[in-house]
């Protein structure tokens, strides 16, 4: 029967994965960490109070009584610098499987299943070749910024190398995430869920979309947490899966342009007859727009020449752009206003609104390329998970809703 421990067990991916493997009758132990919050108690589940960023020989005290034979390694620092990102993650990666050397732990090692993402493919730089695919080439070297995925993953692959590969791992790559979380660094549905509310509440009722007008009109895939932990559990002990990485999406490819409606449905708000009045480039009405050229070349320069666009594309940068720059509009007197009411009369967290990750959404709805991943890899290995996109969000709002983090539609009437 195999036991797990799953670290950055409150974040976004990790609540989910522990929640599925405290479901799961086949797993019988599960050990979570973290820093700050817990997860809810259950008896299969104990907690260890640990911070990834002390020495392993801090750590080896920590673990000394922890045993399992799966690791499910969630945890995430964001740093706004990528060299110090790919510092501190790479670290804390590193300090904790040698620290389960010194437990004597990693002798019992299966598989380690490490949490990444999108940005394997750099879709935070802009453009990437679409569809994406596992094979695509690492963006290493100049002119590329460090990414702590290839530097977690080097040491990932180093680590089971030098242990004669007595264990294996997996790496997934999921899209932007719709799940559940208090307070952390990139949190889709809140701040979506947040945006949506307070719009609907304010007296003109109106949810317009505020990214671009590309970005509305264009193609993406999401992950809903739910599924990416179905899939850690599945790589965990399929065995063709060892030492690989997977893209993890939802299994259908969707639009703005079909979500939004239903999203302002959902909240009671209109859609606004015209959606884009200035185009792809100004602002919404009178709010104010954010506008960002990206500073690297786009990922797709590296297949520019192989696909026959060279000069169509080389120097050229992408461009995030929001004809309502949701960061300012959190500050506007009217929607704090309205917040607040909101906040009081459904007794919400103040920190909710001041850690929503406003930022996140910007860039995520102001895009202007898509963002589309190819599932044949983990299919071809049997994996047939599938979420519904729209019903992923929905249930997420809901999910929100009773943890106290959203306000439920019924308290957004005056
Ligand atoms: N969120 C998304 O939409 C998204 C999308 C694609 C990929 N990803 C990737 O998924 C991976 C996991 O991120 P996430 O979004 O699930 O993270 P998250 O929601 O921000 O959660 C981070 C977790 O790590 C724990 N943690 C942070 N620092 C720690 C430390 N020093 N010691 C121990 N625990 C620590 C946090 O708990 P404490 O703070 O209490 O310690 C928390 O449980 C990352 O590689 C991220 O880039 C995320």
């Amino acid at each position: 029967m195999p036991t797990a421990i799953v670290t950055g067990a409150t974040g976004i991916t990790g609540r989910a994965v522990v929640d599925h493997l405290l479901k799961a009758p086949e797993w019988t132990k599960v050990t979570t960490m973290s820093r700050s919050q817990q997860p809810t108690p259950n008896p299969k589940l104990k907690h260890a109070t640990i911070d990834l960023q002390s020495s392993a020989h801090t750590m080896t005290e920590d673990l000394k009584d922890v045993d399992a034979d799966y690791v499910f390694f969630c945890a995430y620092l964001a740093r706004d610098d990528e060299s110090e990102a790919a510092k501190v993650n790479g670290a804390m990666l590193q300090n904790f499987i040698e620290a389960l050397h010194h437990t004597g732990t990693i002798k019992h090692l299966k598989r380690l299943i490490l949490v990444n993402g999108l940005k394997q493919y750099g879709v935070h730089l802009g453009r990437a070749k679409q569809p994406m695919h596992e094979t695509d080439t690492w963006l290493e070297g100049d002119p590329w910024p460090p990414n702590f995925y290839y530097t977690q993953q080097h040491i990932l692959a180093d680590a089971a190398k030098k242990d004669d590969n007595k264990w294996s791992w997996v790496v997934t790559y999921p899209q932007d995430v719709i799940g559940v979380a208090k307070a952390n660094f990139m949190n889709l549905a809140t701040a979506l869920g947040l945006y949506a509310s307070i719009s609907a509440a304010l007296p003109d009722h109106e949810l317009p979309f505020p990214g671009s007008k590309t970005n509305y009109l264009g193609f993406n895939n999401w992950t809903s947490a739910n599924l990416h932990a179905e899939f850690c559990l599945w790589a965990a002990l399929e065995p063709k899966a060892g030492n690989q990485g997977f893209n993890v999406v939802n299994g259908d490819t969707e639009s703005w342009q079909n979500l939004w409606p239903q999203l302002a449905a959902r909240y009671g708000a209109k859609i606004p007859p015209n959606m884009f009045p200035g185009g792809d480039d100004e602002s919404y009405k009178d709010y104010e727009a954010a506008h960002t050229e990206l500073p690297t070349p786009m990922p797709l320069t590296e297949y520019a020449e192989k696909i026959g666009l060279k000069d169509e594309f080389e120097g050229k940068h992408s461009v995030i752009h929001q004809q309502i720059d949701t960061t300012k509009w959190a500050k506007r007197p009217e929607v704090v206003k309205k917040w607040e009411e909101i906040r009081d009369k459904a007794g919400l967290d103040q920190q909710t609104w001041e850690k929503a990750t406003w930022g996140f959404l910007t860039f995520l709805l102001g895009r202007k390329f898509s963002c589309v991943v190819s599932m044949s890899k983990a299919r071809s290995l049997g994996w047939t998970g599938y979420k519904d996109t729209w019903t992923a969000f929905d249930e997420t709002f809901a999910e929100l809703e009773k943890e106290g983090i959203l306000p439920k539609v019924s308290q957004l009437k005056d």
